[in-house]
């Protein structure tokens, strides 16, 4: 699977772990940086992720920032993105199967590494289910058309 993966200078270490686990589970990983622990803006990396997975040149983009939240909120500016922020591996899977979410989002500062490689599994895993959740997520393109110039 392709996966994209950016993080800002509060999710340098995390974003390293999650590249070497998902390499050694056979995935193609293109890091979109940052590439050290400088003090970095986390739109600056959250926008070309974004891009490149509303492109549909990767199957998924994984966005880690301290929190998760900075970096989540401006990847949900793209259109076509629905980011999601998730701390437990319940979320992540019902993310999947309800939101279809394309970016998995994650803080650094508030998961340990092991539940973070647990919750990247679970969303690179699991299906959309469509049906009644499909009519929901044409909604939400709904409101990015109204929203668009
Ligand atoms: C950086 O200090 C921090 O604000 C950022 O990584 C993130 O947590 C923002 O939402």
């Amino acid at each position: 699977m392709k996966i994209a993966i950016g993080c800002d200078h509060g999710g340098f270490e995390l974003k390293q772990e999650i590249i070497s686990f998902l390499k050694s589970e056979g995935h193609e990983v293109k890091d979109f940086g940052t590439d050290t622990k400088d003090s970095c803006d986390y739109p600056d990396i959250a926008l070309p992720v974004a891009e490149a997975v509303t492109a549909k040149e990767y199957r998924f983009g994984i966005l880690i920032c301290g929190t998760g939240i900075g970096i989540g909120i401006s990847a949900n500016k793209v259109p076509g993105i629905r980011a999601a922020l998730c701390s437990d591996t319940f979320s992540a899977h019902a993310t999947r199967q309800h939101n279809d979410a394309n970016i998995l989002t994650l803080g650094q500062r508030v998961v340990g590494s092991g539940l973070a490689l647990d919750i990247v599994k679970t969303f690179i895993s699991a299906e959309f289910e469509g049906d009644r959740h499909l009519k929901r997520i044409n909604k939400i393109s709904e409101i990015e058309k109204k929203y668009s110039k």
